[in-house]
């Protein structure tokens, strides 16, 4: 039977890989990248030196593009949203299901680098689970580190205050509305929500970070009404220097403040 495994690769530096990821690469004949035309080099270049030194010396690198997303509308078309991501999961899982097919021997081993962990905010294992609809293979997951991890190992903070909950959320859904609990971690936000929050007046702290765990990573923290104003700023300066910008944060409603 064939298999694929899901390799979780952290934020890409071979320091980073636990040491079960290091062995799947190892163990991987086949490797698949679905190639995002939008810049983000680094990104590329660091899953390309991971195969180089990780590798088995026979692997073979399969290489196609990865079908575009539909642009949709942002706040107000949630449907239109959901249904845009739907289309480009099935194509993914269309393409995939035809490499897996055609590239790797009822024996073989495929293998897919996933950034960060597979399990947070990544469609891979969804766009697995619709390809096994069309081909035969099992999923084994390799977990990695994850941006907010490595977040809050950078500013040295626990996730959670004592007991208490905390909602993992994006930036998109933080422009709609601030999440009712009283701490927010926020991936995928190009900005917007982070201005909104700022615009609502949000009163707490906020633990911000960018490009974490590579050459070019930015920390800021404090109160927000206080550092908010610089993040902005420094996303621009880290997106001019890089070429990208990855940003993750956690908010929290100052202690006593509203809930
Ligand atoms: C598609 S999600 C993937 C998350 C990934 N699976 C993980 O476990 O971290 C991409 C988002 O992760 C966050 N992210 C990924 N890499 C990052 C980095 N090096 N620094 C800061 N945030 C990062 C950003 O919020 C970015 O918009």
């Amino acid at each position: 039977m064939r298999a694929v495994l899901v390799i979780g690769i952290g934020m890409g530096a071979p320091d980073g890989l636990t040491f079960r990821a290091v062995e799947a690469l190892g163990q991987a004949d086949v490797f698949f990248l679905l190639d995002k035309s939008e810049g983000a080099g680094d990104l590329v270049t660091a899953r390309q030196a991971l195969i180089a030194r990780f590798g088995k010396p026979s692997h073979r690198v399969v290489r196609a593009p990865s079908p575009k997303r539909a642009p949709a509308p942002l706040d107000t078309a949630r449907k239109t949203y959901e249904g845009a991501v739907a289309d480009w999961h099935d194509a993914r899982a269309h393409l995939l299901a035809g490499l897996i097919a055609t590239e790797l021997a009822e024996d073989e081993t495929g293998a897919l680098l996933v950034w960060g962990d597979p399990m947070l905010y990544d469609s891979t294992l969804r766009v697995l689970e619709r390809a096994q609809g069309q081909a035969d293979f099992n999923i084994e997951v390799f977990p990695g580190v994850t941006a907010l991890q490595m977040l809050c190992a950078a500013h040295a903070i626990p996730l959670n205050a004592i007991g208490e909950e905390v909602a993992l959320t994006t930036g998109r859904n933080v422009a709609a509305a601030t999440p009712q609990a009283r701490a927010f971690a926020v991936l995928l936000d190009d900005g917007s929500g982070l201005a909104a929050l700022m615009a609502r007046g949000f009163d707490g702290h906020i633990w911000w970070g960018a490009n974490l765990g590579t050459a070019g990573e930015v920390l800021l923290a404090g109160r927000l009404g206080e550092v908010g104003p610089a993040i902005p700023e420094a996303r621009a300066r880290v997106k001019a220097a890089r070429g990208w910008v990855m940003d993750v944060w956690l908010a929290r409603v100052a202690p006593g403040g509203p809930g």
